[in-house]
């Protein structure tokens, strides 16, 4: 059996594609379009859909539309409710409707009645409980909004799901987040997590005023409308700047936010007695608050989806329609679920481009030589395997530098065109993690839980350790990826530490690297000392060098 899943209606567009209960692929259209985000949310594009990424997964598994069960559309336009502040909202509906039309026009050979609307919501649910490693257990929701709700809180047995509460629109946890990043001057509904990044500059000094308008109800369900954020600080405008009174709103909304979730994961346990919780939505993208709730909450254990955001839905839609049919899919085990190259082709792109480069020939020559660029302090681009399907960079197209040096946060920060006040993260080897990192859940595989640094080692990772002494940590194992395990391995023999800086390989403004071409301009215009394609080695010092004395 073979299903497509699709999100386009908001943000985000994606496709996945399950056949014969395994995850095949998954793949967000920034990748191709190179267009953060894909889109933006407004009512008028949610016509558009992932075009590129739906063409792709199909061509992946060798596959045309005429050969698919079933194509899910991860919102269901018969269940939105009427957005009252928004005028336009009925246009998105009326071209949400008309999606399953425009899918089959845009997938020559399928057949439209082929096209089922999936609840938003609980696509994002099978996202985390049907491709995460438990099928029984607790499962949370939240995002901005979906039809007419903005959470669902529920319940998988054996990849069965019931309902147990959902929160009504307007209150919506990601909409007051998504209402104050706009206020404190960022890109509504894409720069949220830089809130949760100013969060750690500020004191939650107006928690107690906040709290009327947001906290849990105690009945699984949730108040959270935006306050007149005026009160509070005046709008700023983001002229680079940070601090006082904005960075005060939001450290108390963030702490708000988190005390929410809190309760609403601990009613859930109360009401599930289950074990272990899975969480999906764009609010679960809010590591200091996932490392809250696995810590709180009662559960033994929390998975996050990594690809919590829209672009899931597209997953857990594909999901859904498997699992309606007795086809419940196996755990997908990794996020490196989109494309990639076999040496040959990496190597072909690099003599296209008459690029020199050389093959150490083993994964610890590469790891060996990669670890000395790094020791003496040089930023390398690796890129290596299939890409990652979600926001987060784990390895497979990941920018890597030393985390021993401060200045390397203010470096990175520069390459990417980000905010001085964004953290970058480490990647640590799984086997030594709990010596350095404490306080969440280990492994802690897709960057998706904060930690503290332990004391001792803060001065010796300056640059991965935020403000407030915490880290969002990826432990690496030979399984999840071991290329970079091996690398991990030869940084730690040097310098004894056995940690390096990870974040996303893409310069400012730019989606993530997904191809080698996008790989080979990053590398051309970027002060990067080496690219790592595949086993393939390109040095900056090489490539500028005498091709006679290189
Ligand atoms: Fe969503």
């Amino acid at each position: 059996m073979r299903y497509l899943g699709i999100n386009a209606t908001f943000h985000d567009p994606a496709a996945a594609l399950v056949v014969d209960g395994h995850v095949v692929a998954a793949a967000e259209e920034e990748r191709f379009s190179r267009r953060k985000h894909g889109k933006r949310p407004v009512p008028f594009s949610a016509w558009e859909l992932p075009e590129q990424s739906m063409r792709w997964v199909l061509k992946h598994a060798g596959l045309t539309p005429a050969d698919l069960d079933g194509v899910a559309y991860s919102f269901d336009p018969e269940l939105a409710a009427p957005i009252p502040d928004d005028p336009y909202d009925p246009v998105r509906i009326d071209y949400v409707r008309r999606a399953p039309g425009f899918i089959a026009e845009a997938l020559p050979g399928l057949d439209r009645a082929k096209v089922s609307f999936v609840q938003h919501h609980v696509a994002h649910a099978a996202s985390s409980g049907l491709a995460g490693p438990y099928r029984t257990g607790a499962v949370l929701v939240s995002d901005g909004r979906g039809e007419g709700h903005s959470h669902l809180a529920g319940h998988y047995e054996d990849g069965e799901l019931t309902v147990l509460a959902r929160q009504a629109l307007p209150d919506s946890l990601g909409l007051v987040y998504e209402s104050l990043t706009d206020h404190l001057g960022f890109l509504r509904s894409s720069d949220e997590f830089k809130v949760m990044a100013l969060a750690s500059y500020g004191t939650p000094h107006f928690t107690d005023e906040l709290r009327e308008c947001i906290h849990a109800n105690g009945d699984g369900g949730f108040t959270a409308r935006a306050p007149d954020w005026e009160r509070f600080a005046p709008r700023r405008i983001d002229d680079g700047t940070w601090g006082g009174a904005h960075a005060d709103l939001a450290a108390s909304v963030q702490a708000l936010v988190e005390e929410t979730l809190v309760d609403l994961a601990r009613w859930l346990r109360r009401e599930t007695g289950a074990s272990v919780l899975t969480m999906a939505g764009g609010t679960a993208l809010n590591c200091v608050a996932n490392s809250r709730i696995w810590r709180e909450a009662g559960f033994d254990d929390v998975w996050v989806q990594p690809a919590s955001g829209d672009s899931g839905t597209a997953l857990g839609g594909a999901l859904v329609l498997a699992q309606r049919a007795g086809d419940l899919a196996a755990p997908a085990p990794t996020a490196a679920l989109g494309r990639s190259w076999t040496d040959d082709e990496l190597a072909q792109w690099l003599t296209t481009a008459q690029v020199p480069f050389t093959t150490p020939g083993s994964r610890e020559a590469l790891a060996a030589e990669v670890a000395d660029v790094l020791e003496g302090n040089g930023v390398i681009a690796w890129f290596d395997g299939r890409s990652e399907f979600g926001p987060r960079a784990l390895g497979r197209r990941s920018l890597l530098a030393n985390p021993m040096h401060a200045e390397n946060l203010e470096r990175l920060n520069d390459v990417k065109g980000r905010e001085q006040f964004r953290p970058v993260a480490p990647m640590v080897l799984q086997e030594r993690a709990a010596e350095i990192f404490s306080g969440g859940p280990i492994p802690s595989p897709y960057m998706l839980f904060t930690h503290q640094v332990a004391p001792e080692w803060c001065d010796r990772i300056p640059a991965v350790t935020h403000v407030d002494g915490s880290a969002r940590i990826q432990t690496v194992s030979d399984e999840d990826n071991a290329g970079i395990a091996a690398l991990l391995r030869a940084f730690g023999q040097r310098t004894g530490v056995p940690v390096v800086v990870n974040t996303s390989l893409n310069t400012a403004g730019r989606p993530m690297v997904d191809d080698p071409r996008d790989a080979l301009e990053l590398f051309g215009s970027a002060p990067v000392a080496a690219l790592v394609l595949g086993p393939h080695l390109v040095r900056r010092a090489h490539l500028f060098a005498d091709p006679a004395t290189a």
